[in-house]
């Protein structure tokens, strides 16, 4: 792993061990879909599951990101497809589910990671409503359209659909990250209520709530430095982990105390926090 863990965040982030043979056995063959491979979680993922025998299928925005991703990886054993996509954009993703249809050996698994957060004090965003269009284009309309279209190739497949969720949507909500919060809480619920019955066609689905992960999404959150934070290339293990032993969730150990907090804790985190936030105008 790049990240050298602190001793707290070794305690807060065991580490996980991934079984080769295991994985080997459950990945053979099979087509990947992961959004958002360009950066982060998804290309950590990519780099990962690339010295495997898959066939992994890229998308992201950045082109040359992706093309240098693959020219990096082309001595290792996955085929990989890259697909440039806007996932906002509505042709473009009708354009790639066509595309995926297209493929002779169908789709196994959509890992669903691409994902964009803003942070801003609601007094800073009066006038900027796109923010929120923003926000939900790409952490619950794109994740919707995608799934939508692919299902009825993981169907065929008995296939595999993870949502990269994050621990904020099972906690109380945080001042200043509205936008952020409301769409990856719209596509946990709308997830969660479809995966119950994606299962009754054959699709497992995993929701996996990470914490805080050291990638450039968290870069510009100046206190976000010194917490603790999970390696993306950590992260991307508990991911391909799913691939042959599939749980419905992961969150991590210690985010019982936080539901709990959040359960017991309502009333005065509300009453209080107001008192402590700067009128920031
Ligand atoms: N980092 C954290 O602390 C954290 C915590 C909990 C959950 N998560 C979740 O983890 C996921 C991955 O985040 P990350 O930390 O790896 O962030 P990241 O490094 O910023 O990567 C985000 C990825 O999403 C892609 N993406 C963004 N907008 C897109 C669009 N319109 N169309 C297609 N792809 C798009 C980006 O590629 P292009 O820019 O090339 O399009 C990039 O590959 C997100 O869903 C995030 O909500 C992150």
């Amino acid at each position: 792993m790049s990240q050298k863990y602190s001793f707290l965040e070794q305690l807060l982030f065991p580490p996980t061990k991934v079984n080769k043979k295991k994985l080997h056995q459950a990945s053979q063959q099979k087509t990947i879909l992961i959004t958002g491979a360009s950066y982060g979680i998804g290309e950590a993922c990519t780099r990962l599951l690339a010295a495997y025998d898959v066939h992994l299928i890229l998308v992201a925005r950045t082109a040359s990101k992706l093309a240098v991703l693959k020219e990096n990886l082309e001595d290792q054993k996955a085929q990989i497809s890259l697909y440039p996509t806007d996932l906002t954009q509505a042709e473009e993703v009708e354009q790639l589910i066509q595309n995926i249809k297209n493929l002779p050996n169908g789709l196994d698994v959509l890992i669903s990671n691409a994902g964009h957060s803003i942070k801003r004090p609601i007094q800073k965003s009066l006038e900027r409503f796109h923010d929120f269009e923003r926000t939900m284009g790409i952490n619950y309309f794109a994740p919707v359209r995608l799934c939508l279209g692919l299902m009825p190739l993981l169907e065929k497949r008995n296939g595999q659909m993870i949502n990269i969720s994050a621990i904020n949507v099972l906690l109380l909500p945080a001042p200043h990250w509205a936008a952020y919060q409301a769409s990856k809480t719209a596509f946990d619920q709308w997830f969660r209520s479809v995966a119950i019955e994606m299962e009754a066609y054959g699709i497992q689905s995993t929701s996996l709530y990470l914490p805080l992960v050291r990638t450039r999404m968290i870069a510009p959150t100046k206190a976000y430095q010194k917490v603790p934070a999970m390696s993306p290339e950590h992260v991307a293990q508990l991911i391909v982990k799913c691939l042959y032993r599939p749980k419905r969730k992961w969150m991590p150990w210690w985010s019982i105390f936080g539901r709990l907090g959040s359960f017991l804790f309502r009333g005065p985190w509300e009453a209080f926090l107001p008192r402590f936030l700067k009128k920031d105008r």
